[in-house]
């Protein structure tokens, strides 16, 4: 019989400490301990979220060999994300992933945190073929990614401000509602009307976005408001959620669309923590029915941030050899 590849993933790249186990490519594992401290600030406190990472770490990775039934000694290689995020929560997570590594003299992978979240589809059935279209919509990005291969990936728009998530949670802070607050306007925009108001979407040519004219027209629209109705937001919540959520989510499909027929790519994905949206995902699902499309939409727990598309992608990475030295550090930066 062939010795399993067990991969020991961990992720700690923004305000989320993850661990996880692949065996061959299949999910055995994934711990995700969500840092509740930030919520209180109305965003991620960097230090905060390094010395967080500090403590969750080990527990994190002892509950995800735990769960998996691998002990360290048959664990084959580690995967760690090694960029882009923040560079004090990045440090915890490699430098610990190299002890770890080094210890057991097992091979070190080094994964980019954005294309690991396109690479989460691969840790569900069916798996999608190459060429796939990517919307990658998260926190701290937005891009369109034209994927030839695992790691051939194009990054063919992008924004040009703010993220889609980050717009979510901007505009949520300004309705008073805590960090991160994109599932809280996805959940109360459920009971509201998305055309009860009407936020001007922006006119940028290509693939690329931009989300600071939205955030900037809510805050005007909420100001005028809040002047002739102090309770205009408690009065309005969810109409204001509905129309928020659509405008958001109608600039992002329409990118979508474009690309798609541009490209004359069919398999089309969307990844990162705003795939978790629900007019996103139906939005998608229903150009997919129309248009013949074959859509990929992640399960919820592979959307937000997770070690398994961490380990699904070091278990790729595996695949080609593709190792890293121990003297590699952590960037920053989104290229790949
Ligand atoms: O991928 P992710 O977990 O972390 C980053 O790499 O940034 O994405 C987090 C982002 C946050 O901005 C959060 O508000 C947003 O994903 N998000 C959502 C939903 N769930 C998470 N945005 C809209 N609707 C949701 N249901
Ligand atoms: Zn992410």
């Amino acid at each position: 019989m062939d010795i399993p590849i067990n991969i020991l993933a961990i992720e700690s790249s923004c305000d989320d400490t993850s661990a996880a186990v692949i065996q061959d490519g299949k999910v055995l594992s994934n711990i995700v301990a969500t840092q509740k401290v930030h919520e209180n600030y109305g965003g991620v406190v960097p230090e905060l979220a390094s010395r967080a990472h500090i403590q969750n770490i080990i527990p994190v990775v002892e509950e995800a060999l735990n769960k998996a039934g691998i002990e360290k000694s048959d664990l084959t290689a580690i995967a760690c994300t090694q960029s882009p995020g923040l560079i004090g929560s990045l440090i915890v997570g490699l430098n610990f992933s190299k002890a770890m590594a080094q210890s057991l003299r097992i091979p070190l992978i080094a994964i980019n945190h954005m294309q690991a979240h396109i690479l989460a589809h691969w840790a569900e059935d069916p798996k999608p073929r190459f060429p796939i279209l990517c919307l990658t919509v998260s926190g701290g990005h937005t891009q369109i990614v034209k994927c030839n291969n695992f790691f051939d990936m194009e990054i063919i728009g992008t924004t040009l401000d703010d993220a889609a998530g980050e717009a979510f949670d901007k505009i949520a802070k300004m309705l008073g509602l805590n960090y991160p607050g994109g599932h809280l306007i996805d959940k109360l925009a459920q009971e509201g009307n998305p055309d009860a108001f009407e936020f001007s979407e922006p006119e940028i040519t290509g693939f690329d976005f931009s989300f600071s004219g939205v955030k900037t027209s809510v805050l005007y629209f909420l100001q005028k408001k809040i002047k002739e109705n102090q309770n205009f937001v408690t009065e309005n919540l969810n109409d204001m959620c509905a129309s928020i959520q659509k405008t958001i989510i109608n600039i992002l499909i329409k990118k979508l669309k474009k690309a798609a027929k541009t490209f004359q790519i069919h398999q089309i994905g969307i990844a990162g923590g705003v795939s978790a949206n629900s007019l996103l995902r139906k939005e998608l699902k229903d150009l997919g029915a129309k248009n013949n499309w074959e859509v990929y939409i992640p399960a919820f727990e592979f959307c937000t941030d997770n070690a398994a598309m961490i380990g699904v992608a070091g278990y790729y990475k595996y695949l080609i050899n593709d190792f890293a030295t121990l003297d590699i550090a952590p960037s920053a930066k989104t290229e790949w």
